[in-house]
């Protein structure tokens, strides 16, 4: 046990309480070492205010949740009655209701957002790895949130996108009906699927959300933060082993953050206040009709931020099942003739191939679909694996890798596109063509990232005073 202080006898009474805390919870040291003597590089730039956003988001889903829990109820034959209630007679409920459906999209913006940082500055590199490793499993568990909460007001689309969603895992193969099936609770969504996943959206995720975004910042400020030329400071530090170019977090980037979120929370309150459907795409307009499972929707989309995984999805045809056992074989004779293995490694590349094109014919195509969805959030997890570039921050990488990185995201942004689209035949083809482009990216990345003419890392990060 630390030992016990004394307030000096002139103290105030704050000080005295702040001894009183300090000699029984670690208040000051968990300050000091989080805020006031958090050293974060002097460099940071717009990119940096995303992470402190979700934040704010967090707690706005939560905080509007709980009110969202006190007048809504989840029973098949109330749920939709009873949003309707928060909508027109609840005091205020209509703003709750329209700052969690809207915040829901918002997380996904700045999460997104945040992940795109990470990938300019090579975040996810060593050090780094856990922080990052923390923060997909974050956005796995958004995604689960997210569709959880997506069934409890009982709409026409809440219903139906569960419906689809839910039979996909009927896809697997040998357990899938079953899986299915525990998924529902029931042979179609049902009341019993609304209980649980009001279970889920309400405690069961966010629990394990809160305690990954905690552990995301403390694997942060183990190693500390990086910074837009992707230079370690803690290489340079002064007599009292300060980074060089560090600033304490508070009250520079407290300020900054401060800044970015009142900027934030005009465009929020600009959705909010006057488009809080937004177009139809942070609510849809089908799921203003109450569900019935007698009448399927004639398009049935997710909500935007589900898209383009869901146009992987849908890329995920018998031809496309081809395309991959011909690439398969592609890699695999060009890994013989060019690689430099031995006989047996040869053998082993020709079996794994051969068993590989195997599987994928083997099992239906929409197997595949559910794989490849759930592939490309999977994929994430390896980055810091997947990235041999010499240096982390793009700002020193080759100029190419600028247009792959912008490519990258233009495939995206397509791919969420079509997603929304009913489907059609040159859809599906640009579908197909972006999602071998999204995975070429990952799965090629060991090969390009090393390629080029990197440019000179500086010893000391660059920054203009302003
Ligand atoms: C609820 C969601 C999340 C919250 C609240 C959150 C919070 C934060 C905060 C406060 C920071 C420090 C400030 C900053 O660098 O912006 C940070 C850094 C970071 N986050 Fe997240 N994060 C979330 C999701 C994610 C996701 C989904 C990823 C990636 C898959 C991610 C990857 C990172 C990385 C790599 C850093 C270090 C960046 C650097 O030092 O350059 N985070 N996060």
């Amino acid at each position: 046990m630390a030992e016990f202080k004394e307030a000096p006898v002139d103290a105030t009474a704050g000080q005295k309480l702040l001894t009183w805390i300090d000699n029984r919870f670690p208040l000051t040291k968990l300050y000091k070492e989080h805020m006031g003597e958090y050293y974060a590089p002097k460099n940071f730039n717009f990119w940096y205010v995303f992470g402190s956003l979700a934040l704010v988001v967090l707690v706005i889903q939560i905080v509007t949740g709980i009110f969202l829990v006190m007048h809504y109820k989840p029973d098949a034959n109330l749920a939709f009655a009873s949003v309707e209630y928060i909508m027109r007679d609840v005091p205020w409920g209509w703003l709750i209701r329209y700052m969690h459906s809207t915040g829901a999209s918002a997380f996904f913006i700045v999460v997104y957002l945040h992940m795109f940082r990470g990938l300019l500055y090579g975040s996810y590199r060593k050090p780094r790895e856990l922080v990052w490793i923390f923060g997909c499993a974050i956005f796995l568990c958004l995604m689960a949130e997210a569709f959880f909460g997506y069934l409890l007001p009982w709409g026409q689309m809440s219903y139906w996108g569960a419906q689809v969603i839910v039979n996909l895992f009927a896809a697997v193969p040998f357990v899938g009906p079953d899986l299915a099936l525990l998924i529902r609770g029931d042979y179609v969504v049902s009341d019993a699927t609304l209980n649980r996943f009001f279970s889920f959206h309400v405690i069961a995720i966010p629990l394990v959300l809160l305690g990954l975004v905690v552990a995301h910042i403390i694997a942060l400020h183990e190693v500390g933060s990086n910074n837009p030329d992707g230079i370690e400071i803690k290489a340079k530090k002064d007599a009292q082993g300060r980074p060089l170019d560090g600033i304490p977090f508070h009250p520079y980037y407290t300020v900054h953050d401060i800044y970015a979120l009142s900027v934030f929370l005009m465009v929020f309150s600009a959705v909010v206040f006057f488009a809080p459907e937004f177009g139809g795409y942070f609510l849809e307009y089908n799921n203003f009709i109450p569900a019935d499972p007698l009448k399927t929707p004639a398009h049935i989309a997710p909500v935007w931020y589900f898209t383009p995984y869901y146009s992987m999805l849908r890329a995920t045809t018998d031809l496309m099942v081809n395309v991959l056992v011909v690439l398969i074989a592609l890699a695999a004779i060009l890994a013989v003739l060019r690689g430099g293995f031995g006989a047996k490694g040869k053998l082993a590349v020709i079996v794994g191939a051969l068993v590989a094109a195997g599987l994928l014919k083997a099992f239906d195509a929409k197997f595949w679909g559910v794989v490849v969805m759930g592939g490309a959030v999977i994929i994430m997890f390896f980055l810091p694996w997947l990235d041999r570039s010499l240096v982390k921050s793009i700002r020193y990488r080759p100029n190419w890798h600028k247009y792959i990185y912008g490519a990258f995201v233009l495939v995206f942004m397509v791919l969420g596109y079509l997603g929304i689209q009913p489907p059609s035949p040159t859809g599906e083809l640009i579908s197909q063509i972006g999602t071998l482009f999204y995975f070429g990216f990952f799965l090629l990345m060991p090969w390009w990232s090393r390629l080029g003419e990197f440019k000179p890392v500086p010893e000391r990060v660059t920054f203009a005073a302003h």
